[in-house]
């Protein structure tokens, strides 16, 4: 379990200083990770035994609870459980804290090393979260390390070096965990935080640096996914120009010009944004849209609570009206999200009457697919029945499958979907939940419910599933016979390099796989996004690297544009990628111009020249 880390951890140390000052040795059995070692000037900043107040002080206070649990396969051989139960105002109103032992000055070089694993994360991502903030112990709390993880299921070791910003005597300054998230439980152990004094690099301490197996430009996973990639998203397309007679037209100049992709390329967008803002920023982000993308889902809008807000519901049509008119897709999101708190608070008040309740959600359903009818090219049905189940708790799951019929008969042209978190995300290791959403697709399936799309959220934090487990679970989904589609892609972390690694390495492997239809992002701005780390497109609309990945791949690398002449045989021939085109023929000082649908299969076009 330990080793699966080694081949994506590395040390930000350059081998030879290392040996040099001698801060490396390796873990035994683990030998590619490099672990800091004490120099004779090296000081520990924290008790011998930090976890010692943790075992006397038992902490539950209705929104946490922290006990310390032994380990016997780890090198370190204690822990804390910390378990969140209710997200505070700010994270910090939850956290293990630890007070220096000894002095720092200004400069040093410190580094805070731990261990730390995933036990429950009811979070789209299915990791914990950390803060680990070092700071002034008192007003102002100036910080000098603040870094906000997440963390995977397995134990891992983290080292995070930094520079002491002031000096402080022994007990003026700390160490947090801050804990104050949604609902997790997470383990902490072997913490450390050392004083390597002023003569020590930052630089030359050892680093973690998240990746994920897959990284490598050589990796084995990139062929093929090319070579999927040539086979299932392109098609041959082939221009056959005659003139009047039926003769070959040779030498005519022929320009090809991709329009729009057949694979969906999207992101969610805010009602209020594309009808109701004037602003400087409401003109750039419903360019961006036109200029990124052919499909877009309301993040919050098409919700049954904010639909039946009359304001928002009006708004909402009026951004549908003018996503229709610029030719893109609409999906629909969602209509039953079976939990009490997304749903209108009247609903609730019905759970002791369960026919009331059947017939509120299904008149719901009905007039809200209704009402949206040939506006919506998809409908998320079902959103997260795995953590979300109060509905059908009380009416059976039988009601899952009326919910289908009914969108089916409100809407007959939107593909109907479920849509559930963790199946790509949480580095692909929660079973539980993948199990369970292929029980509950084929449930449906075998009940006779309209279901003909498999929705994946794809919220990812530091577990990155490497891609060629992404293309495991999706296979595995795929012989259920339906499309996929990534329905919430972002990506929560602060490493930007890292962010459009995966971000390129996920729509590669994605694309590459022939049952997945199209790929959505949960937002796109930093000013309007629900993880604001995780847009493409800063506050001040400067692209982040992940969206320029983005942008390369999506409306460069898969977007067709060429121009040549047809042959002797009239011919002009071409693979290129499915969508549709502008394709314009120029001869004998005349011009034509057509457009073209290229599906995967491909096409032939013949052009006569009258
Ligand atoms: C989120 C929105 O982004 C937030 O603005 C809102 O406050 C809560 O919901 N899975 C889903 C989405 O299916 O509907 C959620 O959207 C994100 C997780």
């Amino acid at each position: 379990m330990f080793m699966n880390f080694a081949s994506h951890l590395v040390s930000g140390i350059q081998p030879g200083i290392l040996i040099a000052v001698g801060l490396l040795a390796a873990v035994p059995g683990n030998a590619a990770e490099p672990v800091a070692q004490p120099l004779p000037s090296t000081v520990s900043l924290l008790e011998a035994d930090p976890l010692a107040g943790f075992r006397q002080r038992k902490i539950q206070d209705g929104r946490w609870t922290v006990e310390v649990v032994a380990l016997f396969d780890q090198p370190f051989h204690q822990a804390v459980r910390a378990r969140t139960l209710r997200r505070p105002a700010r994270p910090y109103e939850i956290q293990l804290n630890f007070r220096t032992r000894a002095a720092v000055q200004a400069g040093d070089a410190l580094l805070v090393s731990f261990y730390a694993r995933t036990v429950e994360a009811p979070a789209e991502t299915g990791e914990a979260m950390t803060a680990v903030v070092f700071e002034r112990a008192g007003e102002p709390y100036t910080k000098w390390l603040d870094a906000p993880i997440s963390v995977g299921r397995d134990w891992k070791q983290f080292h995070l070096p930094f520079r002491a910003g002031e000096t402080r005597s022994a007990g003026e300054a700390q160490l947090n965990f801050q804990l104050g998230f949604d609902p997790q439980v997470i383990e902490i152990g072997g913490i450390q935080a050392m004083n390597y004094g002023s003569r020590v690099k930052v630089s030359d301490l050892p680093a973690t640096r998240f990746g994920y197996r897959g990284q490598e430009a050589d990796a084995p996973w990139r062929g093929a996914a090319a070579a999927r990639i040539e086979q299932w998203r392109k098609g041959d397309l082939t221009i056959h120009l005659t003139d009047a007679t039926g003769q070959p037209v040779s030498n005519a100049s022929v320009a090809v010009r991709m329009k729009r992709h057949a694979f969906g390329f999207g992101s969610a967008v805010v009602a209020g944004m594309i009808a109701r803002d004037e602003s400087e920023h409401g003109r750039r982000y419903r360019d961006t849209i036109l200029k990124l993308y052919n499909k877009v889902v309301f993040e919050n809008d098409l919700k049954w609570p904010q639909w039946e807000n009359q304001a928002n519901r009006r708004t909402t049509l009026q951004a549908a009206r003018w996503l229709n008119d610029h030719g893109i897709a609409v999906r629909g999101h969602c209509l039953v999200w079976p939990a009490w708190r997304y749903l209108p608070r009247d609903v609730e008040r019905l759970r002791g009457d369960s026919e009331a309740l059947r017939l509120r959600i299904n008149r719901h359903v009905t007039e809200e697919a209704g009402t949206l009818r040939g506006m919506l090219a998809e409908w998320d049905v079902l959103n997260e029945p795995y953590t979300n189940h109060a509905l059908m708790d009380i009416l059976g799951p039988h009601a899952m499958v009326e919910w289908f019929k009914l969108a089916r008969q409100a809407d007959p042209t939107a593909r109907l979907f479920i849509n559930d978190y963790a199946i790509l995300s949480a580095g692909g290791k929660d079973k539980a939940h993948q199990d369970h959403y292929e029980r509950t697709i084929q449930f449906l399936l075998d009940q006779g419910a309209p279901l003909e799309g498999i929705g994946m959220q794809g919220h990812f934090g530091h577990d990155l599933t490497p891609p060629d487990k992404l293309i495991q679970i999706l296979d595995r989904f795929a012989a259920l016979g339906q499309a996929i589609q990534v329905t919430e892609h972002d990506i929560n972390i602060h490493d930007e390099q890292l962010q459009a690694d995966y971000t390129r390495d996920f729509l590669t492997a994605l694309f590459s796989h022939p049952s997945v239809t199209g790929i959505l992002t949960w937002g796109f701005w930093e000013g309007r996004h629900w993880r604001p780390n995780g847009a493409y497109f800063r506050r001040d609309w400067s692209v982040k690297p992940a969206g320029q990945a983005w942008m390369d791949l999506v409306l460069k690398q898969w977007w067709t544009n060429a121009d040549g002449r047809t042959g002797p045989t009239g011919e002009f021939k071409l693979r290129a990628f499915a969508g549709d085109y502008e394709i314009t023929l120029l001869h004998g000082g005349k011009s034509r111009a057509a457009q073209v649908t290229l599906p995967r299969g491909g096409k032939r076009v013949a052009v006569q020249w009258d």
